[in-house]
């Protein structure tokens, strides 16, 4: 079913999930705030909402205990790759989540644009996906992938055009198409659509397991530049949030810079510096509480008496850290290699570092 974008995706599934008081929604600490607003619908049913903890490598165990699905319909969200760390978490949690009852949502949208991904060998029961992640064009179309009997078991709470076999208004009655038409509301991106077969086609030319390995070896060397950056006192000039192996990991990496005491430099001045570089650098939280709240300690009690104390409109990163007297991060900086990087764009990110450790 395509989509507006990832979100809309996720959005589609939890709205229509046929959570009830006896439900659970388990997921990940590790989610995009788009999987992470699943929990309202979950919440509005009275189904229970249960959180999985990360390690400090900001990884899960794939042994550990998934809590069952039981007798009512349960929802497991996986993030396939996370957005803050680029850990790609275990994909035999599909499986053994399934085993428990559970219809497994696979979040694949940071994974696939540089990892194969193979339902067969992975049968999760919704994924999702963003195409301008994947080859950069078009922005604002994303697929909803589903098994039919999953989809079948989903209950629309509306219909639009484009969804119906018919609608009446004298009587309140509809009826939904079947299968993925029933998902598809209003016009679709067909522009966009008809250039995701190129996309797809340059993906396979240039082979995705050879993106894979590319992507591996940049990764490597970018985390190569961020733990052997050191100040003259010796002490390490980056802390970075998540494994420093690339086991298991995509081409993401988040960190903040420090200074020679060992304090963190604020993450704006990097971001606006490696900007003025012509350097992307992503500052913030990445739209990931929960790792932040993991890696930099956000969810502790005063950060959360910060949030509640800032008026409505007036959140801001900024704000946030003057609240909290700039004593810890309250953002990092996210470095990420893809298909189009090359050495020289790493040489001139480690360039920048150093500069900023001078
Ligand atoms: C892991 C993950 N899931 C979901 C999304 C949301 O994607 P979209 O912006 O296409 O809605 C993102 C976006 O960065 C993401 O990285």
């Amino acid at each position: 079913m395509f989509t507006a974008n990832a979100s809309a995706a996720l959005k589609l599934v939890g709205e229509a999930f046929p959570f009830t008081a006896d439900s659970r929604f388990t997921l990940l600490q590790d989610n995009h705030n788009s999987v992470q607003g699943i929990r309202l619908y979950a919440d509005a049913a009275g189904a229970e909402v249960i959180y999985l903890p990360l390690d400090d490598d900001l990884r899960c165990d794939p042994a550990m205990d998934l809590p069952e699905a039981g007798d009512a319909p349960g929802l497991f969200a996986l993030p396939a790759q996370s957005n803050f760390s680029g850990v790609q978490h275990p994909l035999s949690l599909v499986e053994k989540a399934r085993g428990g009852g559970y219809d497994v949502l696979l979040d694949a949208a940071a994974f696939v644009p540089t990892s194969p991904l193979d339902l067969s060998a992975v049968p999760a029961d919704f994924v999702c996906v963003s195409f301008y992640k994947m080859f950069g064009f078009p922005t604002g179309l994303g697929v909803l992938i589903a098994r039919r009997d999953a989809l079948a078991r989903l209950r629309r709470p509306w219909f639009a055009g484009g969804t119906v076999e018919y609608v009446s208004v004298h009587e309140p009655r509809h009826r939904l198409r079947l299968g993925g038409e029933g998902f598809e509301d209003g016009t679709p991106n067909f522009l966009g659509i008809a250039a995701v077969s190129a996309g797809l086609r340059f993906l396979e030319d240039v082979g995705m397991e050879q993106i894979h390995e590319r992507i591996h070896g940049l990764t490597e060397r970018l985390i190569g530049i961020l733990t052997s950056l050191r100040h003259a006192n010796g002490r390490p000039a980056v802390e970075l949030y998540g494994p420093t192996s690339t086991e298991d990991r995509g081409g993401a990496a988040s960190f903040n810079l420090l200074d020679q005491d060992g304090a963190v430099v604020p993450y704006g001045q990097v971001e606006r510096a490696a900007g003025d570089a012509g350097i992307s650098l992503r500052g913030g939280c990445f739209c990931n509480p929960g790792v932040a709240e993991a890696a930099l300690g956000l969810g502790r009690p005063e950060a959360l008496e910060c949030y509640e104390s800032m008026p409505p409109g007036s959140f801001s990163l900024k704000e946030l850290a003057e609240c909290l007297d700039n004593e810890f991060a309250v953002g990092a900086l996210r470095a990420s290699v893809g298909i189009a990087t090359n050495e020289q764009d790493l040489e001139r990110l480690e360039s920048l570092l150093q500069g900023f450790r001078r």
